[in-house]
């Protein structure tokens, strides 16, 4: 007590433009990075500093347009990102207080994404980089959303990771800042692509309460108010004894279901079902079981092969589709089960931001790894795993999981 009101007393005691400047010098002391983010439909831009601190941030939703067009068509996004992304940074730089000058270095999504998408935030800041005679930090999309995490939590290395967005399904442990063990994937579609698209079959553009939200939070919306039992979809991949995932053949049954039920109601693709809210609860408890069935093998398989520390192990859940309050119920039902921690980003920090790609830069400035002096030869990848590939050890693991438990879905 007698410290702060200490400190307290100090703090008054300046003159605040004396106080300013000195905050501001205390900050540039750190190492500060600015984050480009263009890798799919945001536009996202932000500075932080070495102690995780966001000192100025700015985001660029393509969401409504998208939405309007059922889908994101690459040349619309990239014309937006080519529109925006000068807005975006300089918002983010003037709202930081920081200057181009002043910066450590520049991190920008290199890979994977859309490569039109891609391309706009590169060559932008390679523009800046050479403007401003900065390092770059190439960043992959995917370690990113990984890494999120310790911007805000004390986690260390190694700990489980579940990536579940738009684009990707994902399940790794993180070794390291840039050195990761894939243990499955999706094999075909993200459990965000299959929300989208079920979304856009069930023409939530059209009702009321979901018109302007992604295709994920407007499936959670409903699903509050139906009752899951109504529709038994089929859980994907339950013979296979591995952590892939699949959602493309969920998304058939679930697509097919809705139209012998636009039969019986007699109304037209556009209209919205009656029973929509049933639909959208079986839809999201289905995603949510195989996602929690193929994460209960990866901690079986991280355990048996000593993967993870024996106490305190913890399972980090990032990506868009981990905003869904629901998953994440249910996976802290799981972990809580198998002596586990769970931590998810609030998710603001789940979906695209610029944010998690400067704290990717400053992870790796603090690491040492992958800072470029020169840029010559680099290139976006639309295409990049995560890590090294581990996925055939763990089918050959052959691991049997006990049953989840009815309680854990509500
Ligand atoms: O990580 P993200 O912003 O972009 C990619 O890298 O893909 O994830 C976007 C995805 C979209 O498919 C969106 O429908 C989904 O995240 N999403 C959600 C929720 N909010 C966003 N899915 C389920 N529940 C939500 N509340
Ligand atoms: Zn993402």
């Amino acid at each position: 007590m007698i410290g702060t009101s200490f400190y307290y007393t100090c703090k008054r005691a300046l003159p605040l433009r004396k106080r300013i400047v000195s905050l501001h010098s205390a900050v540039k002391d750190l190492r500060l990075v600015l984050g480009i983010e263009t890798s799919c439909d945001d536009t996202g831009a932000a500075v932080v500093d070495e102690n995780g601190r966001i000192l100025g941030e700015a985001i660029h939703s393509q969401k409504e347009v998208h939405l309007k067009t059922g889908g994101i068509i690459p040349p619309v996004a990239q014309k937006l990102h080519a529109d925006n992304i000068d807005r975006v940074v300089n918002e983010a730089l003037v709202s930081s207080g920081i200057t181009p000058q002043e910066l450590s270095a520049i991190a920008t999504t290199v890979k994977p994404g859309l490569a039109l998408s891609l391309g706009i935030g590169l060559s932008y800041s390679l523009k800046m980089v050479n403007q401003y005679s900065k390092p770059f930090i190439p960043i992959h999309h995917m370690e990113a959303h990984a890494l999120t995490v310790r911007l805000l939590h004390n986690v260390d290395f190694p700990f489980l990771v579940l990536l579940i967005s738009g684009g990707h399904c994902i399940l790794a442990v993180a070794k390291n800042v840039s050195d990761f063990l894939l243990l499955g994937q999706s094999l075909d579609e993200a459990p965000g692509e299959t929300l989208d698209k079920v979304s856009r079959r069930l023409s939530l553009i059209n009702h009321p309460d979901c018109a302007s939200m992604s295709g994920g939070q407007g499936i959670e919306h409903l699903a509050q108010n139906g009752n899951r039992k109504l529709y038994n979809f089929r859980i994907p991949m339950s013979q296979h004894q591995d952590c892939n995932f699949s959602f493309a053949g969920l998304r058939n049954h679930i697509n097919h279901v809705i139209r012998k039920k636009e039969m019986e109601e007699g109304i037209q693709q556009g209209q919205i079902l009656s029973c929509i809210a049933d639909i959208a609860a079986a839809t999201q408890y289905t995603i949510a079981f195989h996602i929690a069935k193929r994460t209960q093998r990866a901690i079986l398989f991280c355990k048996k092969e000593c993967l993870l520390p024996s106490t305190a192990a913890t399972l980090v859940v990032s990506g868009g589709v981990a905003s869904n309050g629901y998953i994440r119920r249910v996976l802290k039902s799981v972990t809580d089960s198998m002596d586990m921690a769970l931590l998810c980003p609030p998710p603001k920090l789940c979906t695209d931001n610029g944010v998690m790609i400067a704290w990717n830069g400053i992870e790796r400035l603090r690491a040492g790894v992958g800072i470029m002096n020169n840029t010559d030869g680099i290139r976006y990848e639309p295409r990049a795993l995560l890590g090294i590939d581990v996925s055939d050890h763990v089918r050959e693991a052959n691991i049997r999981v006990p049953s989840l438990k009815e309680h854990f879905f509500g």
